[in-house]
């Protein structure tokens, strides 16, 4: 027998977490107006709100960050940087940000105009946010297997090749300034990209003369998809397969707070020249000066140490082995699950889980309330909450094209028991799913809504133990 697969760590440090009684929590989640994100992290035990900027740091990061110059302009952290991020990725100029979505900000505000069009297989709700706020439009073009939760398929992040053509030729390449490319893609269940589409997807953009950018956080989860599951991959090691798909991008965008293992930081990459100094010029507006771009020099050399670790594939085999088991053991409780597992989560089908909600009644909030108020996990609805959109005049809600619950696996962090605890509480409410209704919005904002909303149950909903 081949023995389990294991944490390829020991743990150095740990973090106390707090044991809370289901009445408890049922005060919390009132006090938060039944949203998620307005909870303290400290009354949650098991917190599978979001992989980004949850990582536990190695000790080699921490001794990198011992190593931080944080002189304001050419540090050595700087250059320790960026040339990490020019060996990994390739390209020539390197623009640190804060995080993930500043570099978005900066690339879109450069490169959008009213009425442009950005297609991506699916786009991260800060990357559609951005996009939309230029006056721009963001097209979602997942291929139809991306759609069906229920499917395994091996690449089901992909986007729809013959969509983007015909995107193209009904509003114009000078409507679209770049498209992009999400790996993995998150919204649509942490899904890898296969370089087959990457390699399409980049000849169809560099015959129209489109720049085609990537969306990198999850690099090197998928590169190692492409690994374990893309013939003629197999032998190749992960930077060399990194490598391989940003050969065929003209750019990129990156939260360092994904596989960079780090707690906070990001960067956009491009190979054009004038390109980078107009995107520079933004960045000393409202960043920093373009050697630290709103990062400390400690953080920029945690960063490129955790580059170079999340492609380590001994960590990523582990890594992709707890989201497998995950959503093998949820599947086994009677929770449905989007299949594949992603990379960096599992995803409840809210929908399948609770067929007797409709969306506009908002299944997957649903879920994420019960899953703290019995077991103290934090999760977050990928769905008609995050996606959905109210017509200011009508006041008529829109659904989104999946009700998901994300249970995001932060980086080296939770151990196999508690990932077992998350099957147990998720499984109880399988016991007992006819029960459980759905909510309904009491407040929301016109952006990003998920945030800030407040929510009510249409239910009474059960206090155990
Ligand atoms: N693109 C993708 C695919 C993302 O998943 C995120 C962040 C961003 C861009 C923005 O990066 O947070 O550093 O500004 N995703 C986090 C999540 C927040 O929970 O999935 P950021």
């Amino acid at each position: 027998m081949t023995p389990r697969i294991i944490e390829p760590f020991r743990i150095k440090v740990v973090e106390p977490i707090k044991l809370t009684t289901p009445g408890e929590r049922r005060d919390f989640l009132e006090e938060a107006g039944y949203n998620a994100f307005k909870l303290r992290g400290e009354d949650v035990l098991i917190d599978l709100l979001t992989d980004s900027g949850t990582s536990a740091m190695s000790a080699e990061q921490w001794a990198a960050m011992m190593r931080g110059d944080e002189a304001y302009a050419g540090s050595r952290s700087w250059y320790r940087f960026r040339d990490t991020v020019q060996e990994i990725f390739g390209f020539e100029h390197v623009i640190p940000t804060h995080q993930g979505r500043a570099a978005e900000r900066i690339l879109f505000t450069t490169v959008c105009s009213p009425g442009d069009v950005v297609p991506n297989n699916t786009h991260f709700d800060t990357t559609r946010a951005n996009i939309e706020a230029t006056g721009a439009r963001a097209v979602d073009l997942p291929t139809p297997e991306g759609l069906q939760p229920a499917e395994p398929h091996p690449f089901k992040g992909n986007l729809d090749v013959e969509a983007l053509r015909e995107l193209l030729d009904e509003v114009g390449v000078e409507r679209v300034p770049l498209c992009m490319v999400t790996v993995t893609n998150n919204t649509g269940g942490g899904q890898p990209v296969s370089m087959a589409n990457l390699r399409a997807v980049s000849e169809l953009c560099r015959e129209r003369g489109i720049p085609f950018y990537l969306d990198a956080c999850r690099f090197a989860e998928n590169a190692f998809f492409i690994q374990q599951r893309e013939e003629g991959w197999g032998e190749a090691s992960v930077p060399e397969i990194a490598r391989a798909m940003f050969a065929l991008a003209d750019g990129c965008t990156m939260s360092a707070k994904k596989d960079g293992m780090a707690n906070i930081g990001g960067f956009l990459c491009t190979n054009d020249a004038q390109l980078s100094r107009q995107e520079e010029n933004l960045l000393i507006l409202t960043e920093g000066f373009p050697t630290y771009g709103g990062l400390a020099g400690r953080d920029l050399d945690a960063i490129a140490v955790g580059l170079r670790e999340a492609m380590d594939e001994d960590y990523l085999t582990y890594r992709i082995e707890v989201a497998r088991y995950l959503a093998e053991h949820l599947t086994e409780a009677g929770v449905p699950v989007v299949q594949p597992a992603g990379g960096h989560a599992v995803y409840i089908d809210a929908a399948a889980f609770l067929p007797h909600v409709p969306p506009r009644e908002l299944p997957g909030q649903s879920v994420v309330a019960e899953l703290y108020l019995a077991g103290g996990i934090r999760a977050v609805e990928i769905g008609t909450v995050m996606f959905g959109r109210r017509d200011p005049e009508t006041g008529e809600e829109s659904t989104a094209k999946m009700e998901l619950v994300r249970l995001a696996l932060p980086r080296r962090v939770y151990t196999k028991s508690q990932v077992d605890y998350v099957v147990d509480v998720a499984a109880e409410l399988a016991a007992r799913r006819e029960a459980i209704r759905g909510f309904r919005f009491v407040t929301q904002e016109p952006v990003l809504r998920h945030f800030t909303a407040t929510f009510e149950p249409r239910y009474e909903m059960e206090v155990g133990g």
